[in-house]
């Protein structure tokens, strides 16, 4: 036995430690056994779930990946996948783009995004397409974000398209304009539900595409964040949105079920119809959707 082993035998893995089996699996003993322990290995396990899905991206999508440049702001946790750095937020945009091209020609389009982070849908569908505008509607602490962060990143005729309008501030700001694609990414479910049927109404009046990527439902598995956030946290998210469900997020069944209420609750319109829907990689409880106007709107 060498210094190490001995070491593990003496504080870890030992007859005290492995107790009467009932939660050995979740604690140091098998942490020294068979994985890392969850508590303390984030990092590694993003990098274990983005090293994976590097290695099944179709060709196109590591061509959309190249096209966009200064991904690497900000000091993203990424790996090296064929000599190209990879995150986790660029990797889901661009399936999320590949998802939405299948079933709507961007180009020349105009492009409305609610609740846009830091810009990585913007940055990356400018990047990749012909965006003639693209509109971002966001509350003013975060949009003073994403302005920076695009401005940084996109060529200056490029950001010169995007327009940053504040919520307090839509209607007059919108004036007229009419949009090809809506999107909504991550941001509609935490959001209250008279803000998410005002946004909805707003999108079946000037879109033609709605594009969803949000959850299904929600959860109370204190396994997996330890509600580290606080219980006030907790109460905040489980309220929010148009799906209150507190579902098993990680049993795929359960995920399913809950997707006819996710295309029913996102469509911005009785008369609008349903293009395509499937679940959303990676995140086990992300569902997506591509709604499209009916013929006379288009
Ligand atoms: C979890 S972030 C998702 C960001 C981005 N869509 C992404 O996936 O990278 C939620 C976004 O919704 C925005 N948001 C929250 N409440 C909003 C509201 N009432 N109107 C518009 N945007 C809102 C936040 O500022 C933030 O940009």
């Amino acid at each position: 036995m060498n210094e190490l082993w001995k070491y593990i035998g003496e504080n870890e893995v030992n007859e005290e430690n492995i107790g009467d089996l009932a939660e050995f699996k979740r604690s140091q003993v098998n942490y020294r056994l068979t994985y890392f322990d969850v508590r303390t290995n984030g990092v590694r396990y993003l990098k274990t779930l983005i090293y994976n899905l590097a290695g099944r991206l179709s060709e196109e999508n590591w061509d959309r990946l190249r096209r966009i440049s200064g991904r690497e702001l900000g000091r993203p946790f990424a790996v090296t996948y064929d000599g190209e750095s990879v995150d986790l937020d660029y990797l889901r945009a661009v399936r999320d783009l590949e998802f939405i091209e299948r079933n709507v020609d961007l180009d020349g389009a105009r492009v409305l995004e609610i609740g846009a982070g830091y810009g990585r849908t913007c940055h990356t569908l400018m990047s990749n397409k012909d965006i003639s505008g693209y509109t971002v509607i966001d509350l003013p602490t975060t949009m003073a974000l994403s302005r920076k962060y695009l401005r940084e990143v996109l060529p200056d005729e490029q950001f010169k398209k995007v327009t940053f309008i504040s919520v307090d501030e839509i209607e007059t700001s919108l004036g007229d304009a009419v949009f090809d694609l809506c999107i909504n990414i991550d941001s509609l479910a935490e959001m209250d539900v008279e803000t998410v049927r005002y946004y909805l109404s707003l999108i079946a009046g000037r879109g033609r595409h709605f594009y969803t990527n949000n959850p299904v439902g929600k959860y109370m598995d204190k396994s997996l964040d330890d509600h580290a956030r606080g219980e006030d946290a907790i109460a905040r998210a489980l309220d929010a949105g148009p799906l209150t469900d507190v579902i098993d997020v990680h049993d795929n069944r359960a995920v399913r079920e809950q997707a006819r209420g996710f295309v029913a609750a996102y469509r911005p319109h009785d008369s609008w119809h349903c293009v395509a829907d499937e679940w959303a990689e990676p995140f086990t409880w992300y569902w997506q959707a591509l709604f499209r106007a009916p013929a006379a709107r288009r």
